[in-house]
């Protein structure tokens, strides 16, 4: 049974439970509207971004009811709206991403005219790249709403550790991403501040398959999921980078979450983190200044390619007319000109109105998005821009299950080894397709 197939069934379990059987919240007397909206922005930084959206969308007149549910990357806040679907209570809004946006769809569940009159009036068309919009339509009507693009290669440096450990330069390859590992270990600092939950071990994991494999080799191994690309010498090749960069891993790190280790690197006790720029929201909010207080670069090997994660924010049909009110509002804040600004610069992120991202120092913009925003549209051009599979952008969520159990266990087995992780890689990503 295939992915959709698979969602499709699970829903459509909630026809037979009673429709509505969630109580009318009672709204105070000015309100226009409640809107539930579930995501998983609950880090500090995160959560002064969403409270930007949630401001607006309260002075607008409606009530926002927070879904928030913590854990990165999503995976607990996307199991706790599909059991919220299959009870027939759905919220009004919630952060759903790439391919699963279309899988949700499909079950019939999105409203797919709620959005028609919004993005008509404000032009979502020209606004938006294609890869941007297509994201987020299903047979060519908008289902959500793009809110954000985050470049996920990245590498975020603690130049005052670095100098401490005696890193004279930042690393461009592996081999001096290792050299500098070897250093700051040796200074007693943590090489790599890196929590062990299976979404981030993945997330290290295709910025190495990035490096060693290419632009191309990525798109084969992890968006088109070519069983020789899976399986090959390239990737077996990626897998013994990573068993390596696996090394400089934080000993304390096993489930740690993102932003707790993102901490590490902020305080001086990290001098690395893999991750995409979500992290610099932690170092915005403590108050560190880019170039200066921290280092943006891209991870060793992978300058020209830009590995994107969309956030976007998916309507589900709602019969109360207030809350389809609350819905088209949202909507009109999110692309807004001065909204894309705030909520990114919070974010860490980059707006997805191509008018602003061509013109990213005219709103105040640092130099970690000033150069995403460029190579963004760079990589547009020459195919180094590719969707993120640790961050549900290439595939379902049941083929990027696949990868994150056979990555995971990789990195934890000792004994394990690169060419049969790759058979087994290939294995369990065919039968979950
Ligand atoms: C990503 C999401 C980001 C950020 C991150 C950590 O998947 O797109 O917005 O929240 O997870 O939770």
């Amino acid at each position: 049974m295939n992915a959709i197939s698979r969602l499709a069934t699970v829903i459509s379990l909630a026809s037979l439970l009673p429709v509505a059987a969630f109580p009318v919240t009672a709204l105070a007397a000015e309100s226009k509207g409640s809107v539930e909206v579930v995501h998983w922005w609950t880090s500090g930084g995160e959560k002064a971004a969403v409270d930007v959206l949630k401001a607006q969308v309260e002075k607008d007149g409606f009530t926002w009811k927070d879904g928030a549910v913590a854990g990165g990357g999503g995976s607990t806040a996307m199991t706790v709206l599909k059991s919220r679907a299959v009870a027939g209570n759905p919220p009004g809004v919630a952060q759903i991403k790439g391919p699963d946006i279309q899988e949700w769809a499909s079950t019939g569940l999105l409203d797919t005219d709620i959005l028609e009159d919004v993005a008509k009036a404000e032009k979502w068309d020209s606004l938006l790249d294609k890869k941007v919009s297509d994201t987020v339509k299903y047979e060519g009507d908008y289902v959500a709403v793009p809110v954000n693009i985050h470049r996920v290669n990245w590498l975020w440096i603690n130049p005052e550790v670095f100098k401490k450990a005696g890193i004279t330069k930042n690393p461009t390859t592996l081999e001096e991403f290792y050299a500098a590992g070897d250093k700051l270990k040796a200074a007693g600092f943590i090489a790599l501040a890196h929590g062990g939950q299976p979404w981030q071990d993945s997330t290290v994991f295709e910025a190495v398959v990035l490096s060693v494999m290419g632009a191309d080799g990525y798109k084969k191994a992890l968006v088109d999921l070519d069983n020789k690309a899976l399986t090959g010498p390239e990737m077996v090749k990626a897998l013994t980078e990573l068993k390596k960069v696996a090394t400089y891993m934080d000993a304390d790190g096993k489930g740690q979450d993102w932003n707790l280790e993102a901490a590490k690197v902020i305080n001086g006790k990290a001098g690395m983190q893999i991750m995409g720029d979500w992290a610099k929201s932690e170092w915005t909010a403590a108050k560190k200044v880019a170039g200066k207080d921290y280092e943006c670069v891209a991870f060793p090997g992978t300058d020209k390619a830009f590995t994107y994660n969309i956030d976007s924010l998916a309507v589900f049909k709602q019969k109360d007319a207030g809350t389809a009110a609350g819905q088209q509002d949202i909507a009109k804040v999110v692309l807004g000109e001065n909204f894309q600004k705030v909520f990114s610069i919070n974010k860490g992120s980059i707006p997805v109105r191509n008018d602003m991202l061509g013109d990213m120092a005219k709103y105040g913009f640092d130099s970690c998005a000033q150069t995403a925003a460029k190579d963004f549209l760079t990589d547009a051009k020459s195919g180094g821009l590719q969707p993120s599979m640790a961050h549900n952008m290439a595939t379902t969520l049941a083929v990027q299950g696949a990868f994150f159990d056979v990555v995971t266990n990789y990195i934890n087995d000792p004994k394990a080894d690169p060419a049969d992780a790759a058979k087994k890689l290939g294995a369990a990503v065919q039968s979950a397709k």
